[in-house]
């Protein structure tokens, strides 16, 4: 295993942080990268780098606090791993696990009970490497948005098809 520092991160490594990201998730915009960044800089969570001997980042853990139910955990609040990255040319060295390991000594100090996170349907890498490390699968799901705006306006245009009680009378 390389030499490795697993620290919080610091103000002065928002950009490396920020470059780490965006190869972890390179479809994402960069506006919804500063929002997410943004959001977990304000929350109560963690933001953990890995750092090499001469100082590179090597990768991160973000971990949030969830505050509603989150599947399979019995817990609430509970911590979320948003995002965990190793730079590909590290990996399989142990430092995705150094930095779990630090993720979950600060959880059980902050007095929690559980650590979450997800894996997209696909990534088997990122699956298998939870599971190395004592995470359990509790179930596969598609997400969904839908604007309320556009909803709500739809529902009013179904709604003008339907008969009031009067007028079924
Ligand atoms: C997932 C990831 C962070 C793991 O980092 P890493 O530094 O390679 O992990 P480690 O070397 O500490 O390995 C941790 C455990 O997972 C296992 N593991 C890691 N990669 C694996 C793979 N591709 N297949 C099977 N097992 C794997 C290791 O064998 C190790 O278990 P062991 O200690 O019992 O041998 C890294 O592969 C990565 O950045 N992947 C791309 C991003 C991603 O998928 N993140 C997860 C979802 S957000």
């Amino acid at each position: 295993m390389p030499k490795i520092k697993i620290r919080k991160m610091a103000a002065a490594d928002q950009r490396q942080w920020l470059e780490m990201r965006r190869t972890l998730w390179p479809d994402c915009p960069k506006e919804r990268h500063l929002l997410e960044v943004d959001q977990l800089l304000r929350s109560e969570g963690l933001v953990l780098f890995a750092e090499g001997a001469d100082g590179r980042s090597l990768g991160f853990a973000e971990i949030s606090i969830r505050r509603d139910h989150v599947e399979g955990t019995c817990s609430v609040p509970v911590p979320y791993l948003e995002g965990w990255y190793v730079d590909p040319g590290h990996r399989n060295q142990g430092v995705g696990r150094a930095l779990i390991d630090a993720a979950e000594k600060w959880a059980l100090e902050a007095g929690f009970t559980e650590l979450a996170s997800d894996a997209e349907i696909g990534n088997d890498e990122g699956i298998r490497a939870h599971q190395k490390l004592g995470f359990r699968e509790v179930g596969r799901s598609v997400h969904f948005v839908r604007p309320l705006r556009a909803l709500s306006a739809g529902i009013r245009k179904q709604n003008r098809n339907i008969p009031t009680s009067n007028q079924r009378l």
